[in-house]
């Protein structure tokens, strides 16, 4: 694995190797086991857009590992100037060992996987969020002791996080319904990749026909970063593609349910079904941590084994 820019780029053995390592080194972090295979490196962490999980799990996993994680706020950068991306990235090459950046466009974080000669991590773009993934599957594994065969129902927007969920899911042998209302459907790419798997993937609109035999339910908010303008329209067009009680009833016994977060509690997902599964949805924030971690080493090619 050169760089962690879409899931799509990665095999099924990659993403499940880094599972494994996110969970040696969550092992490792709580019985006070060493593992600072990063000593001395450096990565930068760069951000166009606002984060509370991302920023502090890069920070704070770099730091566990024995690197220096530098946030870079990307409006104080001469990137906000108009600084040419194949400039800025030859530059942080220079500097740093290993980059992760949250941005709109993914031809930008491509294009910084392009153009400089470290590995790049992607920390979201409107397209995905494939470390939040990486951490939603090992909490999955966690709860469920596995992922093959289990079916994921995410409600929403199709959005970056349907589009990485589509795709993880997919890869990693579970089976997938997106419940996404018209005009609000995952993106193409990701909707063509999914008919190779046939019938493992299922787009529906309606929310109760698709959470049927759900054994993971996710969602996300109606309106994303840089989507603000649109929050009103947005709020009628996703009335009543949220998990709440019935939803959960048509659901599989014991199913787990995941929010990336920030949550906004009344809209994708009812106050006392996020707080009757706040467990699963604060180890999943957790997980981000060793799975940033995961994603840090295997990229630095360095994982102690
Ligand atoms: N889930 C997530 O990426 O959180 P932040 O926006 O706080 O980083
Ligand atoms: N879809 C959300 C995810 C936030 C972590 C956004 O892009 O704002």
């Amino acid at each position: 694995m050169k760089h962690f820019l879409k899931l799509s780029d990665l095999s099924a053995e990659e993403i499940y190797r880094l599972l494994d390592i996110a969970a040696d080194l969550k092992y490792k972090q709580k019985n006070g086991i060493p593992h600072r295979y990063l000593e001395g490196k450096t990565i930068a962490l760069v951000f166009k857009k606002a984060s509370t999980r991302t920023r502090a799990s890069f920070e704070v996993g770099a730091y566990q590992l024995g690197a220096y994680g530098a946030f870079l706020n990307a409006a104080d950068m001469q990137i906000s100037r108009g600084e040419p991306v194949q400039d800025t990235i030859r530059v942080l090459s220079r500097y740093f060992d290993m980059l992760m950046i949250r941005t709109f466009e993914q031809s930008y974080v491509e294009d910084l996987a392009k153009y400089g000669s470290i590995p790049i991590i992607n920390g979201l773009t409107d397209y995905c969020h494939p470390t939040q993934v990486i951490a939603d599957l090992m909490t999955i594994r966690e709860y469920k002791g596995g992922l093959e065969g289990l079916k994921l129902c995410y409600i929403g927007d199709g959005n970056n996080m349907a589009n990485s969920y589509i795709v993880g899911a997919l890869k990693a042998g579970m089976r997938m319904t997106a419940v996404c209302p018209e005009g609000y459907r995952p993106d193409p790419f990701v909707l063509n990749f999914a008919k190779a798997y046939g019938d493992k993937f299922k787009l529906c609109g309606e929310p109760l026909e698709g959470v049927v035999g759900a054994d993971v339910l996710c969602t996300d908010v109606w309106t994303s970063m840089g989507q603000e303008e649109e929050t009103e329209k947005r709020k009628r067009a996703f009335d009543g593609y949220q998990i709440n009680d019935e939803i959960m009833s048509a659901a599989n016994p014991g199913a787990v349910v995941l929010h990336c977060l920030p949550a906004h509690r009344g809209e994708e997902i009812t106050e006392k079904v996020f707080e009757e599964h706040a467990d699963e949805i604060f180890d999943e924030a957790e997980n981000r941590l060793h799975a940033h971690k995961a994603i840090m080493v295997a990229l630095s090619g360095n994982c102690g084994k």
